[in-house]
């Protein structure tokens, strides 16, 4: 019998007990802080519905996005989960945040003045406060002191959240130095006023607690974290994996190039297969050279990875219809950013649109 996996050609499994887990094991570690689960950029490749889902399960506060077009999917499947937008929305938009309740990100004291002439129904509020990253936020005292006033000036804005990001989640110092210019930029407003209060994402949750009630929970929830480190990162595990299935092997004979520019020549003869994964998907061309594993065995791929697939050497074990692993628990995302030189950020949120999503509870 055929099943659906049968009949793909490449796809992404995303483990959702891990996920669980992961999400517990973070909430664990920081008692008695709320939590906003970041689930942007389609959940860093993971999909963003079904990883809500584990969040708001698992006692997640918020879910936070980057667009308005990401927060009104999220409204749809969840009708009254508080959902944060983190970049900025066009105030020409705001009676579609006002009419889906989600709250929003204050940035810039010239937005907000258009805001406070635009606004007709009430509005959550986050306000952010730009410590050292230099992106988005308010970054001198008086923007701070100025946009608090008009803020509670106006009570259709309704004041939920205040919050900065970290330029260095895991360095102590860099961290300090942006707690002390928080303190400073907003000495002059009643920080009690904002209910949430966040300063930390997951590279910085151990310190969530000293400074801010509420921590930004990203890729700790996907268990991609460096082992190294904190001290629960041996406790969260990658939960996603990727494949793609052989579509041909041929026996080639020695000399023979392969793919474009012939970057690669058969010093023997031998088996080449070829996989339905490409750059189009997220395989980016610098993964040449690097091993898929099928059936437990590691093979390189050769030759230049192209849009839609790619080819690796193989030996006589190998058929078309096997499954190729991309991604797994060895061939790691972690590892994979390494040896391409990247983030695991970048290698999940690479995975693209076309590759179906398929949820596993292990
Ligand atoms: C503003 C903001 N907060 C929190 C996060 C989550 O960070 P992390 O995935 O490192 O936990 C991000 C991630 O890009 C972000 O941009």
């Amino acid at each position: 019998m055929t099943s659906l996996n049968a009949q793909r050609r490449t796809w992404a499994e995303v483990d959702l007990t891990r996920i669980e887990n992961n999400i517990s094991a973070v909430l664990s570690a920081i008692k008695g802080v709320y939590s906003i689960a970041v689930v942007k950029a389609n959940a860093y490749g993971h999909g963003a519905i079904e990883i809500s889902k584990i969040a708001i399960k698992c006692g997640v506060n918020v879910l936070a996005v980057a667009t308005l077009e990401e927060a009104l999917v999220l409204r749809k499947n969840f009708p009254e989960h508080p959902i944060l937008i983190l970049g900025v929305v066009d105030v020409d938009e705001l009676p579609i945040v006002s009419e889906n309740k989600l709250s929003i990100t204050v940035h810039d004291l010239r937005w907000l003045k258009m805001a406070n002439n635009a606004i007709r129904l009430p509005i959550n509020i986050h306000l952010k406060v730009d410590t050292g990253m230099s992106r988005l936020g308010l970054h001198t005292a008086e923007q701070v002191n100025e946009a608090d006033f008009i803020l509670s000036s106006n009570n259709l804005f309704k004041k939920e959240g205040l919050y900065t990001h970290y330029a260095f989640g895991e360095n102590p110092d860099s961290m300090k130095k942006q707690q002390l210019l928080f303190n400073e930029l907003t000495k002059g407003i009643n920080k009690s006023d904002y209910y949430y209060l966040h300063l930390s994402n997951s590279a910085s949750l151990e310190d969530s607690l000293s400074l801010g009630n509420t921590i930004r929970l990203g890729i700790s929830m996907y268990g991609l974290l460096e082992p190294k480190r904190l001290s629960i990162a041996g406790e969260i595990k990658q939960a996603i994996k990727l494949f793609a299935r052989v579509t041909q092997v041929k026996h080639v004979s020695a000399g023979t190039s392969v793919g474009y520019d012939h970057t690669f020549t058969m010093e023997k003869a031998g088996y080449i297969a070829t996989l339905p994964i490409g750059y189009a998907d997220g395989f980016i061309r610098r993964n040449q050279g690097r091993s898929v594993m099928i059936d437990g065995t590691k093979y390189p791929v050769i030759g230049r990875i192209c849009m839609d697939q790619c080819m690796v050497l193989v030996d006589a074990n190998v058929q078309s219809g096997d499954i190729a692993e991309i991604i797994n628990d060895e061939l790691s995302v972690l590892q994979m950013s390494e040896e391409i030189g990247t983030i695991p950020y970048e290698v999940v949120c690479l995975i693209s649109n076309r590759v179906p999503r398929v949820y596993s509870r292990k």
